[in-house]
């Protein structure tokens, strides 16, 4: 891994104004921000409604330029191909295709970062899986939920298995469930090596898992720093001890009347659990007496393919060589045929050649299927419009290179 990996986000400088009509300054969304993210962390980036979050998030991710100033993801501009194929992005509200459900959106995702075929179909069970919607994974998603819809993003967000996750407002309109399966599964990420990037208002998930956080007002950083210490309430000590009787009381506020030489300084209450843990034991009492429900269920851990290695260079290589001599109608293996037509690219560009020739060369799903597996009759039936779909995207995304604004 390259050393920049180490900072795999720099927002420097950075500035954005919105022009009206006219191309007056309208409004100046980001206000000369500076911020660093480290691999493995949790950063979450808060503040009021309208003070610049979501204008930095399309910052990051190329969706917008910035009018000063510079952001950098692994190193590189935030529009590099290569930066995009390792960023994930689950934005703050939904736009996906309201007519095709969960396994057709999720091929969609896997088609436009060219997957083969059978990787396509293990990861879209493995998210589908792990974010609850098996039962549902056959209805069209117009017909989901706020929070179904949330969870559908999230799987979508981690088709790529990216090394920066970038979630805004993650738990907002989730269940408790859900809130807290996101929760574990960012933990989870974090833990294997990614990077997470979140904006929230819900304080209490972001204090929960954020290792730091910067607020913003007006577009301006106002703090940053690592939850603990900003949030450390340096004048006061906490003890938690098991059930005190009236006289160990009365011991111990003798004690802090000592040291303290204040009558006033202690307080003593019972500690209540937090209204997450109570309403989780509800649900799951429900869930242990089988009673029904359309909606979301529990998922499941983290899908696999987030947890280990991708395959890389030879691996990545020799699968691919693989890939093209099981495919019998072709008339030459795949890998040959785009090693032959440059003979002098180098490995990148050569695995990038290959992935998007077997992307290009790949036949029907049924002729690659592991033996046995059975394809959904809705997948056949979708495919011509799915292939649209991703043929308009990538003619998009090779045109719109300007268009950003
Ligand atoms: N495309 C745009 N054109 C003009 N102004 C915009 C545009 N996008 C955002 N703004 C303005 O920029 C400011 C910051 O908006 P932004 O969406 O980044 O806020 P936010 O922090 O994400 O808010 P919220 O918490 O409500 O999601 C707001 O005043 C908003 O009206
Ligand atoms: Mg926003």
């Amino acid at each position: 891994m390259p050393a920049t990996d180490s900072k795999v986000l720099e927002v420097i400088e950075l500035t954005k104004v919105f022009r009206d009509f006219w191309g007056r300054e309208s409004v100046k969304a980001v206000n000369g921000l500076n911020l660093d993210v480290k691999r493995g962390e949790v950063f979450g980036l808060l503040g009021p409604n309208g003070s610049g979050k979501t204008t930095v998030v399309r910052i990051i991710l190329g969706l917008l330029f910035p009018t000063r100033g510079a952001v950098r993801v692994f190193g590189r501009g935030p529009r590099n191909v290569d930066v995009k194929k390792r960023v994930g992005y689950m934005p703050e509200e939904s736009h996906l295709y309201s007519y095709l459900n969960a396994e057709e959106t999720l091929d969609f995702f896997g088609r436009l970062f060219r997957l083969r075929a059978g990787e396509r179909r293990r990861r879209t069970s493995a998210l589908i899986d792990m974010v609850g919607l098996k039962r549902a994974r056959k209805r069209p998603l117009g017909q989901y939920s706020k929070g179904m819809a949330r969870r559908i993003g999230l799987a979508q967000a981690l088709i790529n298995d990216p090394d920066l996750l970038i979630l805004d407002e993650p738990t907002t309109g989730l269940d408790p469930i859900g809130a807290r399966e996101m929760k574990d599964l960012i933990l989870t990420l974090r833990d294997r090596g990614k990077t997470i990037f979140l904006c929230s208002h819900l304080l209490g998930d972001v204090e929960e898992i954020c290792d730091r956080i910067c607020i913003l007002y007006g577009g301006r950083r106002r703090a940053l720093g690592p939850v603990e210490e900003l949030l450390a309430a340096q004048d006061m000590t906490q003890i938690r001890a098991p059930r005190l009787d009236q006289s160990a009381l009365q011991q111990i506020a003798d004690v802090v009347r000592r040291a303290t030489g204040r009558d006033d300084a202690i307080e003593v209450s019972t500690p209540t659990r937090p209204l997450e843990d109570y309403f989780l034991g509800v649900v799951e009492e429900a869930r242990r007496e089988r009673i029904s429900t359309p909606g979301a269920e529990a998922g499941t851990a983290a899908a696999g393919f987030l947890l280990g290695p991708e395959p890389e260079g030879e691996e990545l290589l020799e699968e691919l060589v693989q890939a093209g001599q099981e495919q019998d109608a072709a008339p030459e293996p795949v890998a040959v045929e785009a090693a032959s037509a440059i003979p002098v690219a180098q490995d990148d560009e050569l695995i990038e050649a290959l992935v998007r020739r077997a992307a290009d060369t790949e036949v029907e799903p049924q002729t690659v299927e592991e033996p046995g597996a059975a394809i959904a009759p809705e997948t056949v039936v979708r495919k011509d419009v799915i292939d649209e779909l991703v043929d308009e995207a990538h003619e998009a995304g090779e045109a719109d290179e300007d268009e950003v604004s």
